[in-house]
Parts: structure tokens; sequence; C-alpha cells
């Protein structure tokens, strides 16, 4: 087993991709610490790990909240006592809309959420990895931080930031112990947020949300979409001593989109 005996916090781990990688994590042997805003989702998965002999415990939070980032973390801590990896994942896309009708409270709450969150449950959590010498955090990025998708400038705006707050962390990480990597995924096309944001593409262009989406996946090398087991099996390399070479890297799981 990859991560036998670490904690792993894993943020907007109700569904989805974050959902996956918890359900990844705990069967390579890691205790997970979910969270996001639905307890209902985070009982459910929590229920599904256990269930299936892995350790898991879980608290609600809008991590768009300071308060909440820090409540989340001294959470793990009590309830696993000590904090190992964290998976910065949670996140929405918001208003489907350009620049210049952008409302700037939404745009606050999107860049809150990614990059924002990132920044502050890193910061809480690199003081106990430098003294173990040891930890790693993985930021959630995306393939929007790399190529120009109309309609989206607070998501993109906040996953390119998470690449730069992924390399300077890593910088001053590296020779402590600690490593910080990034993955930018393609279309996980069975999540919620991949699924509500095709169908507001396809009302905006006027065409079906199937084909909305075999345009935007027949412009990726394999000609499909990724899945959220696919995003979970290169967090895992990220966060086991496989990578152990690696740090401020960002890893593009796309299918073959970006080359940078
Ligand atoms: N799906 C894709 O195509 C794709 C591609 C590239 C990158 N990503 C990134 O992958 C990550 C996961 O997305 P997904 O596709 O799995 O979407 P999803 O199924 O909608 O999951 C998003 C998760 O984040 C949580 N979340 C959202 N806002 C939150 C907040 N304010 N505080 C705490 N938790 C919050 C959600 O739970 P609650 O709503 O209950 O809070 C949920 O658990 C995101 O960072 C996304 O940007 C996704």
């Amino acid at each position: 087993m990859e991560l036998q005996n670490r904690v792993a916090l894993i943020t907007g781990s109700g569904r989805g991709i974050g959902r996956a990688i918890a359900q990844l994590f705990a069967k390579e042997g890691a205790a997970v610490f979910l969270t996001a805003r639905t307890e209902k989702e985070l009982a459910a998965v929590s229920l599904e790990i256990s269930g299936s002999g892995g350790r898991a415990a879980y608290t609600s939070a809008d991590l768009s909240e300071e308060a909440d980032c820090v409540r989340v973390v001294a959470a793990a801590r009590e309830k696993f006592g000590r904090i190992d990896i964290v998976v910065n994942n949670a996140g929405h896309y918001g208003p489907v809309v350009p620049v210049e009708d952008y409302p700037l409270a939404e745009f606050d709450r999107v860049i809150a959420v990614h990059l924002r969150a990132a920044f502050l449950l890193s910061k809480l959590v690199l003081p106990e990895m430098y003294v173990r010498k040891s930890g790693v955090i993985l930021n959630i990025s995306s393939l929007s931080a790399k190529a120009a998708y109309a309609w989206g400038s607070a998501y993109a705006a906040a996953k390119a930031g998470m690449l730069g707050l992924t390399r300077v962390t890593a910088a001053e990480a590296a020779r402590k112990g600690v490593r910080v990597n990034a993955i930018c995924p393609g279309p996980v096309t069975e999540t919620r947020m991949s699924k509500e944001l095709g169908a507001d593409l396809a009302k905006k262009l006027g065409v079906s949300a199937e084909d909305q989406l075999a345009g935007f996946l027949n412009g990726i090398l394999q000609g499909r979409g990724q899945t959220a087991e696919e995003i979970a099996r290169a967090a895992l390399f990220l966060c086991s001593d496989q990578s152990s070479a690696m740090t401020g890297q960002s890893i593009n799981v796309d299918g073959g989109v970006a080359f940078s």
C-alpha cells in the first residue's frame, strides 16, 4: 500500500474528483479526512470508505471562509493526530459570463474557494510538516490554467494562481522535506461541476449539450474526457513516495491538450 500510516486531508471530497481521491487514498492505507459544505454527501463517502475497511472522518465547512479552513485543520488533527497530505480540490466554476458582466462578489468567491483556501490550508499545515520534515501538498488546478476558454475568468485566474502558489510553496518547502505539486485535469465529464458547465455553455452557444460536449472532446488527442478515477491515480502518484523527486510541478491529466 502506497499511503500506509499517512493522514490525508482532502477538500471537496463529498463527490466527484475529491470523492475518487479519498476512496483511492483510503484503499492505499491512508486515514482520510473529508470536507465540503454538504454534510449528507460527506457522510455517504465516509460510510463507503469505512464500509470497505478504510478509515475516514469528516466535517462540513465552507472553505471560502478563513475560520472554516482553521476549523477543518483542527478537526483533522483532533481526529487523526497529524496531517501528512493535503489535497486542495474544493471548488465551483462560477458564472459563465464574459469579464464585463462578471459580478465582483462572484469573482471573489471563486478566487476564495480555489486559490485563497489552498493558500490558507497550506499556511496552516506547513509548520507541522516542517517539524516532521515530511509532507505533501497537492493542488487540483485545471486545463483552464493553461488554455483560453471564454466565460470563466475567475476560474481560470484562480487555477493559474494555484500554479504560481504551487511553485513558490515548493521552493520554500523543498529543503524542509515537503513536496508541493499540482494536477491540471481536462474535462472530467461525470462530475456535477462539469455537467452544469456543459449545460450552461450549450445554452449560451445555442447547441445541444451532447453537441457541445462532442465538440469539446474532439479537441483532445484521445477524443474523450477523463474519469475521476484517472485523476485520483495521478493524485496518488504525486502524494506517494513514488514521486519523491518531483516538486513544483503541474501535471496535465487531460488526454492530450496542454503541452507545457
Ligand atoms: N470536472 C472537471 O472537468 C474538472 C476539470 C479540471 C479541474 N477540476 C477541478 O476539480 C475539483 C473538483 O471538481 P469536480 O469536477 O469533482 O466537481 P464537483 O463534483 O462539483 O465537486 C466539487 C467539490 O467541492 C466542494 N465545494 C465546492 N465549493 C465549496 C466550498 N465553498 N467549500 C467547501 N467545499 C466546496 C463540493 O461540495 P459542496 O458543494 O457540498 O461544498 C464538492 O465536494 C475542482 O477544483 C475543479 O475545479 C474539475
